[in-house]
């Protein structure tokens, strides 16, 4: 009803709203449930161009590069989406050694990279101290660059010492912000409530902090991700990532159908109106289901890409779903095409550190 009124009396309402969201302006439920399911081709580009349009007065045509190292797919979880659960016997393992670590670093460091993502399952092996290790000796060698890390649940103690000991950045996606969509996609071991207070630990403990939600996963509704919304702006998070679900072979999931990249794109263009400020990536996920999908993702408001920096050994390994794509860009061939492709669509890498700037 409230969405026919809107479509059939008020173009203007429709830009209205945009302006409203871009603005900081109180948003109600109906409305986000509108943008997200009753827009047609037209009114998507027309949100995903002014999502644009915010990001390209905040960030120019630069678009800040991570350098992701995956650095163990082992993980004691049993997320039911999760190619990398614990239960899964067709899932490849493997970790790399402190070693291992720094020399994507360097390579990383050859290669102009300012920022490291250290990102891994909860692996028992890679303890709380092996990653503050590691995390010390990067800073030691490379004082400059942000190190950021993606390393799941632990305990206030080790987030601290991981803060000590030079990372400033944690990835921590909440998946979802209703605790029944949340019991649905994990076993009961593990909860909403905690994501969520490690996510607000970081915030006050100064962490540039970093949370998302897949977008069609398995029985996600749009009061769902209207909830997501509402989450992320309690949460003021630095960093959005969002990614289409993918089904992952020998997970209880495994033949769902994906989430939809077109949905996918949407919040993010709406996410970009929302939160001008946010470091938002074209996550490998919609790179995974668009063969443009990076393109893509920067068109619709993203500034952030994240080429992966595992050395060629476990290449592949790391899958957290169904024919994730790897591109190998540790190599400058591989970077020197990223650029190529940037450029095609009016847009360059930006090599400087990219911090979140709340100007
Ligand atoms: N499809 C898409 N994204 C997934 N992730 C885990 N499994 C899948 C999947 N099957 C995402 C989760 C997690 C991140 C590391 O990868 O959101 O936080
Ligand atoms: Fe482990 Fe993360 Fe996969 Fe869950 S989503 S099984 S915590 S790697």
């Amino acid at each position: 009803m409230f969405i026919d009124k809107m479509k059939k009396t008020n173009k203007n309402g429709f830009n209205d709203l945009l302006e409203r969201i871009e603005n900081g302006g109180s948003v109600d439920r109906s409305e986000w449930a509108f943008l997200l399911s009753s827009l047609d081709a037209e009114e998507r580009n027309a949100v995903s161009a002014r999502a644009r349009a915010v990001a390209d007065v905040r960030f120019g045509c630069g678009v800040f590069v991570r350098g992701l190292i995956e650095i163990s797919s082992y993980c004691k979880n049993n997320c039911f989406y999760c190619g990398l659960r614990c239960a899964n016997r067709e899932a490849l393992r493997y970790r790399l050694s402190a070693d291992e670590i720094l020399a994507c670093c360097r390579v990383g460091a050859q290669l102009g990279f300012e920022t490291f993502v250290l990102q891994g399952g909860e692996d028992p092996a890679q303890n709380d101290e092996f990653i503050e290790n590691i995390v010390s000796s990067i800073h030691g060698e490379f004082p400059e660059k942000a190190i950021t890390l993606s390393v799941g649940e632990r305990d206030k103690a080790a987030y601290e010492a991981f803060h000590r000991a030079g990372a400033t950045r944690y990835l921590l996606r909440h998946e979802t912000a209703d605790e029944g969509h949340y019991a649905l996609m994990h076993p009961s071991v593990m909860s909403s409530e905690n994501r969520k207070k490690c996510l607000f630990f970081f915030k006050e403990t100064g962490w540039q902090t970093g949370s998302g939600m897949m977008i069609g996963s398995p029985g996600q509704t749009i009061d769902n991700l209207i909830d997501d919304i509402l989450f992320l702006q309690r949460l003021q998070p630095q960093m959005i990532g969002i990614g289409p679900f993918i089904p992952a072979a020998g997970t209880p999931f495994g033949n769902y159908p994906a989430g939809d990249p077109e949905q996918t794109l949407l919040l993010l263009s709406l996410l970009r109106l929302r939160f001008p400020k946010a470091l938002i990536p074209a996550t490998t996920a919609l790179a995974t289901l668009l063969p443009d999908g990076v393109e893509r993702g920067i068109l619709a408001g993203a500034n952030v890409v994240m080429p992966n920096l595992s050395p060629a050994r476990v290449l592949g390994k790391y899958s957290i779903y169904n024919n994730k794509k790897v591109d190998g860009s540790e190599s400058a061939g591989q970077l020197r095409k990223l650029e190529q492709r940037l450029h095609a669509i009016g847009y360059h890498i930006d090599y400087s550190r990219g911090d979140y700037l709340d100007v």
